[in-house]
């Protein structure tokens, strides 16, 4: 049996490679979920369900922007029509918009805000219905470390991953009753086309960077994905409200 056998995931976000949403899809379909990978980026998302059907799994892809409330009513309806159940909701997709505080416009801090945590808020209220109807689920935020620490630039960015992470232990404290667990995921420096676009560029000046750290390297998203398929699957029955950082030891300094 594999370890989320016959579950039914949405993961948001999923069009990037490498990416942690899209890498994040391929683990859990490893794992025997069936998945409904979705992205602003439609061919994208389309490209991860492709991947996922060639390895032998089961994909569908969605046009999907986080912070539409329409969108997100369409995705739930869409997963649920084609895969008769909703077990995992994975809230992975995100910008970074990296600018110290004189530097955000109200617009940056506006779309920062609506596609990190607003956009977490009407996923997991738009998925509630159907976890339930499962008789419990488990969702997966994807806040970060810049969500626990203050850096210069994350004036909006740490903002959005805080709000993130504390609405991650308010639902685990809601939604505990009907079994659907909540937990949230920090990610340190994960090598991704965000993390090339936004840090030091090239791989080889972000490993330089991360040399620092105590485990002294870059992360991979599978570094990720690995600790999702745990949060999915009911080897964290028992898990509720928690973060689990993962950060090459980052804030532990
Ligand atoms: N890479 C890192 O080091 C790192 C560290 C901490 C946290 N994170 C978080 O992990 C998540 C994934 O990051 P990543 O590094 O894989 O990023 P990425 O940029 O590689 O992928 C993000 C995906 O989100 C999609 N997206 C953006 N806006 C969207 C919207 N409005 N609706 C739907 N999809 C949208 C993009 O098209 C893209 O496919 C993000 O929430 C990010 O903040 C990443």
């Amino acid at each position: 049996m594999r370890r989320v056998e016959g579950k039914v995931a949405i993961v948001t976000g999923a069009a990037s490679n490498p990416g942690i949403g899209y890498t994040t899809a391929l683990a859990l379909a490893h794992e025997g979920a069936k998945l409904v990978v979705t992205d602003l980026d439609a061919a994208g998302a389309e490209a991860c369900a492709h991947a996922i059907r060639d390895a032998g799994g089961e994909a569908i892809a969605l046009a999907h922007d986080v912070a539409s409330e329409a969108d997100w009513a369409n995705v739930v309806a869409q997963a649920t029509d084609a895969f008769g159940r909703l077990d995992i909701l994975v809230n992975n997709a995100g910008v970074a918009i990296l600018k110290p505080l004189e530097a955000l416009t109200l617009a940056d801090w506006n779309r920062q805000i609506s596609v990190n945590l607003t956009s977490v808020f009407l996923g997991c209220r738009a998925a509630a219905p159907a976890l339930r109807a499962s008789g419990g689920g488990s969702i997966i935020n994807m806040s970060s470390v810049a969500g626990l620490v203050g850096n210069a630039v994350t004036v909006a960015y740490g903002a959005s991953k805080a709000g993130v992470r504390m609405m991650s232990k308010a639902i685990a404290a809601d939604l505990g009753k009907d079994r659907i667990r909540c937990n949230s995921v920090h990610p340190g420096v994960i090598w991704t086309n965000m993390q090339s676009a936004a840090g030091y560029g090239a791989r080889e000046r972000t490993e330089a960077a991360a040399a620092t750290l105590p485990l002294g390297t870059v992360g991979e998203p599978l570094d990720i994905a690995l600790c999702v398929v745990y949060l999915a699957s009911d080897e964290s029955k028992y898990v509720t409200g928690a973060e689990f950082v993962i950060d090459a030891g980052m804030t532990a300094t």
